[in-house]
């Protein structure tokens, strides 16, 4: 079949940068008008999709695959995929296609931000000066000093690699531990160290974890209770790798002094979670990838995927479905 009559698509609003990729290659449907498109929408469209362009956090399992007879791929415009059933994806020979390298900069950036912050009190002084309380030291206190201090990044790939060259530069030193070694780390000489071992000498812990069965809720109650007194905590992985009832109860007790969460569970975040009422957490809406040039990066490799996959080419970005 030519590709041309092969049809893209969206589950939500497509950026111009992956429209000018698609539109006169494919038969492109797409949600231009902002948020997701309506489920009876979706599923009317899905009954005539070659490629699936997944963005919204859309859910992929065997019920949607269903819906979608004539799918081959699925363009998932950004790194994690953990809204995607990729066994059932394998089952119906559907192909996944990620985002990964074009966000590391922009991701690292903002952990970098979210761990200063810890460190600084920056959106807490923000707070305080608006709240009118400029001159009273009450509610804010003093920050601590980065250089000298240890970094534990637990789940070293390469968002953990670029954050460890913006720690540097603060004068941190850096520990990480993932399930194996990882030699990019070697060539950086991060230090490897076991879990236990991270959790009770890092003084600062980022979390950049993939989210998936084994993850879930690792940073727990005994997690936290392991980590240093005042120890800050910062997480742009995902929100489910945290226990939340378990990171509210360290925050609030001054075990963990501050943490910068970009991810949370739930996403979106009701605005009176009890996260949202604590003052020594920063959170911010899942944003680490969302600069103007990282968005349209992750859009074009994402059109490059879908379009590699409908003409039976090697991804881009292929997720690697285990057998
Ligand atoms: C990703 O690409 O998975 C990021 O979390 C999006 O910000």
């Amino acid at each position: 079949m030519d590709i041309r009559q092969m049809t893209v698509v969206c589950s939500g609003k497509i950026r111009e940068a992956a429209l000018a990729k698609l539109a006169d290659k494919v038969q492109l449907l797409t949600w231009q008008q902002g948020g997701r498109v309506p489920a009876a929408t979706l599923a009317e469209w899905l009954a005539k999709a070659d490629a699936l362009y997944s963005i919204a956090n859309l859910k992929i399992d065997a019920q949607l695959l269903a819906q979608a007879p004539h799918l081959k791929v699925v363009g998932q415009a950004s790194v994690g995929y953990d809204n995607i059933d990729l066994q059932a994806c394998q089952d119906r020979h559907v192909r996944v296609g990620n985002t990964p390298g074009v966000l590391v900069d922009a991701v690292a950036d903002l952990a970098y931000g979210l761990l200063l912050d810890t460190a600084r009190n920056i959106t807490r002084g923000d707070r305080h000066v608006k709240s009118g309380a400029w001159g009273q030291r009450k509610g804010l206190g003093f920050g601590v000093d980065l250089a000298g201090k240890t970094l534990g990044i637990v789940g070293m790939g390469s968002i953990g690699s670029a954050v460890v060259k913006r720690a540097r530069a603060s004068g941190l030193q850096v520990i990480y531990h993932n399930r194996h070694e990882n030699p990019q780390a070697k060539t950086l000489q991060v230090p490897y160290v076991n879990w236990e071992e991270l959790l009770t000498t890092a003084d600062f812990v980022l979390c950049c974890v993939n989210l998936n069965p084994s993850t879930v809720k690792l940073f727990n109650a005994a997690a936290f209770a392991k980590m240093k007194d005042g120890v800050r905590f910062v997480n742009i992985s995902r929100g489910k790798v945290v226990d939340t009832e378990a990171l509210v109860a360290a925050l609030e007790s001054g075990k963990v002094a501050a943490a910068g969460l970009d991810v949370t569970d739930p996403e979106p975040l009701p605005g009176d979670h009890p996260l949202t009422r604590l003052n020594n957490v920063t959170i911010t809406p899942h944003i680490a990838s969302s600069t103007l040039e990282t968005r349209d990066a992750m859009a074009v490799l994402t059109a490059e995927n879908i379009l590699a996959a409908l003409q039976g080419l090697p991804m881009p970005a292929e997720v690697k479905i285990k057998d």
